[in-house]
């Protein structure tokens, strides 16, 4: 009987699969929420995104046989939007450009090819296919294959400054009786006694009691480290989702993915010992993670209306690269995915996207020329340092909406880190200043649930504060308000905007006036005045659009250029109000010019639109470099006339005026503010789409329960192979646990994860920081993903750090102690200096019962 030898051996490995699949799912999903997304396996396969007409299981099964491919559900929230998947033959695999692929790439590809090949065989000779393929390929709108892209962060930009900041920070004392915390003395942004007034001005609203109850914020970033003593309690598992390892904890599981944790820290970070507070207290953070890595754009569509009926506010610190030389913006699913999230998410009062203006100003980079952030479905949010100066990296443009604090002039925003209770000094960037605002709206959110998201934008707009009236960079706009391209309306002021917002009225429905597209078709001339083209609106024309009160205008154009960053575009309005749209670029050489680009503006929002409107494109630089305006669209949005706010789903009107047949566009968004579907209700339904037609959830890698097996033997030989399983298991661990360097390997420290909850603590680097090797502190590195421009990111001192963090767990240690006598007013002044000697800190040893 040779085979029985072999059968429990078999039986043994099976077990152990069996034992490591159980263990690892109870690892990864350890709050143990179901995906609802199947994962995605890019090295394996190629991924289609494919819009139908219609999306029934009938036409899925017949696209998937008709091109060969499998289904692999809706594209998030994306009626009509599918992925398939074909697996990679073998010479794909081989050559080596498999999971990034190119365009031309795209030519050779067996399902696009085979596409095309339908698609002209229906057209040529339709009677050579079967009735039912016609069907089928009539039904496809779009095969898209998917790429995989990495976004950037907004990074912060470190400098050797902190070490001021360490001491100019050591002479605050705390007012805020509540807040034992002595990390909050650093938190300037929240509180500034040195430079008065220089905070979001928030105390007072905490006092009334909003704090962010009652709302879901996600940050769309890389990892969250819920285990955070500072975000723990806020965290939200239900709204998060990890899209770069698939799974449901969106975990930092990279050396660098500290961006998202510290984001998340500013907006959520619970009132208690650890770093400071968050500016709302008790809202509901979710993570979902996509920047640590490529993903693509299926992915990022899914994520930005991930759970968008639980999470109300997307809080993005990323974009495309902020090198000066970039214009990307979304498109196809992406911008469905944003259209769809404004229409309808918070049960269709949409949800807020909040964006980072971006680092590369000292790079000339212009914010106009990120697609993201010039949306008008984006709240755009600048940067303003501590002393009320703008940071050399914050972007300015006409799309800019409101400005927050964040780094600069050798301060940086103080927030929880990586790590169950570690704390950084060196956040910033843009990157800080949008989680800032995310963590306003969550206090907005709460007293005014019912405001869409343009009155969100109106209300900012409404309620930012103009600062440093002398800078010449104010303008006053026809409405009689200030703007500036570096500031945008003023900066957020948490107590005016909860003031404003009390007494808010909604505003109507959302309308445009598109106008037919201008052919101009003309020579940019090197002069001051450049090119002008024109375009007149009237009366007459606002009426039949419904059309009462303009808020933003885009302009799309083509211009042929031989260097697109010599380019300038203002637009003016009949009342002589110049936005600047398109600014020169030093560095962008590229000689393609724009297609198809759109701009936004701000700046004319209650302005009366009624008169000529001038387009003027420049082209001062390089003078051996030229161009031509060949085209543009103005597109005018706004207010409805007369509409209510008790108007139920009144789809939006569009009018074009078009006498040009081609400039259709898709009626975009249905505000209805009345909307009372509850979250329970729209919550199912957004579930049940994103899992709708993919029968097996299925997230672990490999399932045992499939394999045949006889059945005789089958309870003896599974005991034997579990309890060689456990041996194995139980060993590994123990070495692990043993040796102690279980979490120290592979990835960095977070890879680990026995139990989900013992990470470093902060403990004790000696004072001697010279080694650098203690990597129980994560360091705020410059990361990989800063750009060439910003130089010198990478050598973000680490010495700096850890003696600022000794300081710090002095002072915890100090007020633990006073607290034992006097339990609540910490009004305490720490000492200078702090001490660079070794501590030891470890959470619950110096708290009262020693
Ligand atoms: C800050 O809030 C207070 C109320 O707490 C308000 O009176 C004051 O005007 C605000 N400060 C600024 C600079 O706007
Ligand atoms: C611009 O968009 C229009 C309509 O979407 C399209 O027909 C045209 O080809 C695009 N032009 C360029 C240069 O991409
Ligand atoms: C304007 O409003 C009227 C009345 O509500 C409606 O019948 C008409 O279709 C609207 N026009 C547009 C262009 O939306």
């Amino acid at each position: 009987m040779a085979f029985l030898p072999i059968k429990p051996l078999l039986f043994g490995l099976l077990s152990l699969v069996f034992i490591f699949t159980i263990f690892y799912i109870d690892l990864t999903q350890a709050t143990s929420i179901p995906s609802t997304i199947r994962k995605r396996n890019y090295k394996k396969n190629y991924y289609y995104a494919i819009e139908l007409k219609d999306d029934s299981l009938t036409t899925l099964d017949d696209v998937a046989k008709l091109l060969d491919i499998n289904h692999e559900g809706q594209i998030g929230a994306l009626e009509n939007h599918h992925l398939f998947s074909s697996e990679k033959e073998l010479t794909d695999l081989l050559t080596s450009r498999s999971t990034d692929s190119t365009e031309s790439e795209d030519s050779n590809d067996r399902v696009l090819v085979e596409y095309e090949k339908l698609k002209s065989k229906r057209h040529t000779s339709p009677s050579s296919l079967e009735k039912r393929s016609v069907n089928t390929i009539d039904n496809i709108v779009s095969v898209e294959k998917q790429k995989l892209r990495k976004r950037y962060k907004r990074v912060p930009i470190p400098t050797k400054k902190s070490i001021n900041s360490r001491k100019e920070s050591s002479n605050y004392s705390l007012l805020v009786s509540n807040i034992t915390d002595p990390g909050f003395q650093y938190q300037w942004h929240l509180v500034n006694k040195v430079e008065k007034n220089n905070d979001i001005n928030i105390t007072d609203v905490w006092k009334e009691g909003i704090t962010g109850k009652g709302v879901v914020a996600a940050i769309v970033d890389d990892g969250l480290d819920m285990y955070s003593e500072d975000l723990a309690d806020n965290f939200y598992a239900e709204g998060s989702y990890d899209y770069n390892d698939q799974t449901a904890l969106p975990q930092p599981r990279l050396d660098d993915d500290t961006h998202g944790t510290r984001c998340a820290g500013e907006i959520a970070a619970v009132k208690n010992d650890v770093c400071g507070v968050g500016i709302a207290p008790d809202v509901k953070i979710a993570g979902i993670r996509i920047l640590s890595g490529a993903i693509s754009d299926a992915d990022e569509a899914e994520a930005l209306n991930y759970k968008y009926q639980l999470n109300q506010i997307y809080s993005c610190s990323w974009g495309p690269p902020d090198d000066g030389q970039s214009a990307e913006g979304p498109k196809g699913l992406i911008l469905k995915a944003m259209i769809n999230g404004i229409t309808n998410g918070r049960g269709g009062k949409g949800s807020l996207f909040v964006f980072a203006s971006g680092n590369g100003a000292s790079v000339g980079d212009n914010c106009n020329y990120d697609g993201y952030v010039n949306s008008i479905y984006t709240i755009t949010v600048g940067a303003v340092d501590h002393t009320n100066s703008h940071p050399y990296y914050a972007e300015q443009c006409a799309a800019l909406l409101v400005t927050a604090y964040s780094s600069g002039g050798g301060k940086y925003i103080y927030t929880t880190d990586v790590g169950k209770r570690n704390c950084t000094n060196s956040h910033g960037g843009t990157s800080a200043a949008a989680p800032i605002a995310t963590g306003i709206y969550s206090l907005v959110l709460q007293i005014r649930p019912d405001l869409t998201w343009r009155d969100v934008q109106y209300l900012t707009l409404l309620s930012a504060v103009p600062f440093n009236l002398y800078e010449s960079d104010w303008e006053l706009t026809k409405a009689g308000r200030l703007f500036s391209y570096k500031w945008g309306y003023g900066k957020l002021d948490a107590y005016k905007i909860i003031q404003n917002a009390k007494t808010y009225k909604n505003l109507g429905s959302q309308v445009y006036l598109e106008m037919p597209i201008i052919k101009v078709n003309k020579k940019i001339p090197d002069t001051e005045s450049g090119l002008k083209s024109t375009v007149k609106i009237t009366q007459e024309l606002l009426t039949n659009a419904n059309f009462s009160r303009l808020e933003h205008i885009t302009v799309t154009l083509n211009i042929q250029h031989t260097r697109r960053g010599d380019i300038e575009v203002n637009l003016i309005s009949p009342n002589n109000i110049t936005s600047k749209l398109g600014m020169t670029r030093e560095y962008d050489e590229y000689n393609g010019g724009l297609s198809n680009w759109t701009f936004m503006t701000l700046k004319h929002w209650d302005e009366s639109p009624i008169g000529e409107w001038t387009l003027q494109a420049k082209d001062r630089l390089n003078p051996h470099h030229t161009g031509t305006l060949q085209d543009w669209i103005i597109k005018f949005w706004g207010e409805e006339i007369n509409s209510t706010t008790t108007t139920t789903s009144s789809v939006l009107s569009s009018t074009s005026t078009s006498s040009t047949s081609s400039t259709t566009i898709p009626v975009v968004a249905t505000t209805t503010v009345s909307s009372t579907t509850t979250s329970a209700t729209s919550a199912t339904s957004a579930t049940s789409s994103s899992t709708s037609t993919s029968s097996s959830p299925s997230s672990s890698p490999s399932n045992p329960v499939n394999v045949g097996l006889p059945i005789t033997n089958v309870w003896v030989l599974t005991g034997i192979g579990m309890s060689i399983a456990f041996i194995l298991v139980g060993c590994t661990y123990c070495a692990c646990l043993i040796r102690k360097k279980c979490s120290k390997k592979g990835n960095g420290k977070f890879k680990k994860v026995f139990g989900g909850d013992d990470y470093q603590l902060v403990s004790s680097p000696s004072g001697d920081t010279t080694n650098g090797a203690d990597d129980s502190i994560p360091l705020a590195r410059g990361s990989k993903e800063s750009f060439n421009a910003f130089g010198d990111t990478s050598d973000e001192d680490e010495s700096t750090r850890v003696v600022f963090e000794n300081a710090y767990m002095d002072d915890y240690m100090n007020e633990k102690v006073d607290n034992q006598n006097n339990s609540s007013e910490v009004v305490e002044q720490r000492q200078d200096g702090g001490s660079s000697g070794t501590l030891s800190i470890e959470p619950g040893r110096n708290t009262d019962n020693n």
